[in-house]
């Protein structure tokens, strides 16, 4: 009898940790969920819902006047501390916003690969690059999953208004990690999340301890912060 009761409680704990390894293992990396904000995109990553893409009618909020007021894009710059013969990229890049002011920073030596998914934002970005006669400007179609960036190559990666949007944040950030060189830097540009007063959609603000959660998971920290911006934070990470 005390065999049999032994052979069973084997098999419960077996057959248990079976079902917890084999859980683990087929657990996803993004959840869907049916009760979810209007403005996501109903897939969380990590305890966050991604935003939904922004569009091509985006553009004119991109290129607003006063967005120089609202963003300090100056002191984002300095931020960044650029220096000429960099390589850097502008993930994300939109309408051109950030590329067109960090190509004259690393001039004719260095490059701007200007990367994004959506075929309006590519055009506008080439477009821009032809009228403002700028040879720096590599313009690049990346995937869903891939922003086909060089390996190894890339001093700076830049990401402004646009990490809480990709689809595929993991994966895009594996290679993004992939691109830096050994002493590489990744900057992202977020509205503050821990600021119910920054007047912008839930799910399109991130704070800072989501931010360093999700990148360790890429083997990436936090190396610098600069808070002295009106509505965003700028977050800059490194490799381990
Ligand atoms: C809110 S806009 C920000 C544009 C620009 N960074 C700026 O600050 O003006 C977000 C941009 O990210 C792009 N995007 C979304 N997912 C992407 C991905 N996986 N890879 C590259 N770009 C992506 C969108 O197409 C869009 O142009």
């Amino acid at each position: 009898m005390r065999y049999l009761v032994s052979i069973f409680w084997l098999t419960v704990i077996v057959s248990g940790s079976y079902c917890l390894s084999s859980q683990t293992q087929t657990s996803p990396r993004y959840e869907i969920r049916t009760l979810h904000d209007p403005n996501g995109t109903g897939t969380f990553y990590m305890g966050r819902e991604i935003a939904q893409v922004m569009g091509p009618g985006g553009i004119e909020w991109l290129d607003r006047a006063q967005r120089d007021t609202e963003e300090h894009p100056a002191q984002v710059l300095d931020a960044l501390q650029l220096h000429s013969g960099e390589i850097v990229a502008d993930l994300g890049a939109g309408s051109g916003y950030f590329t067109f002011r960090m190509a004259p920073k690393v001039g004719k030596t260095g490059k701007v690969l200007a990367v994004d998914v959506q075929d309006e934002m590519l055009q506008t970005l080439r477009q821009r690059a032809a009228a403002k006669k700028i040879t720096n400007v590599e313009v690049i179609r990346a995937s869903d999953t891939d922003p086909h960036l060089p390996t190894g190559a890339v001093d700076l990666v830049l990401v402004v208004d646009v990490y809480h949007e990709l689809a595929h944040p993991y994966e895009v950030m594996q290679r993004v990690r992939d691109s830096l060189k050994p002493d590489g830097r990744v900057a992202f540009v977020e509205y503050r999340k821990e600021d119910p007063d920054v007047p912008i959609k839930e799910v399109h603000k991130m704070s800072v301890s989501q931010l360093k959660k999700e990148m360790a998971v890429v083997g990436l920290v936090l190396v610098s912060r600069v808070e002295t911006l009106p509505l965003q934070h700028v977050l800059i990470f490194g490799k381990r």
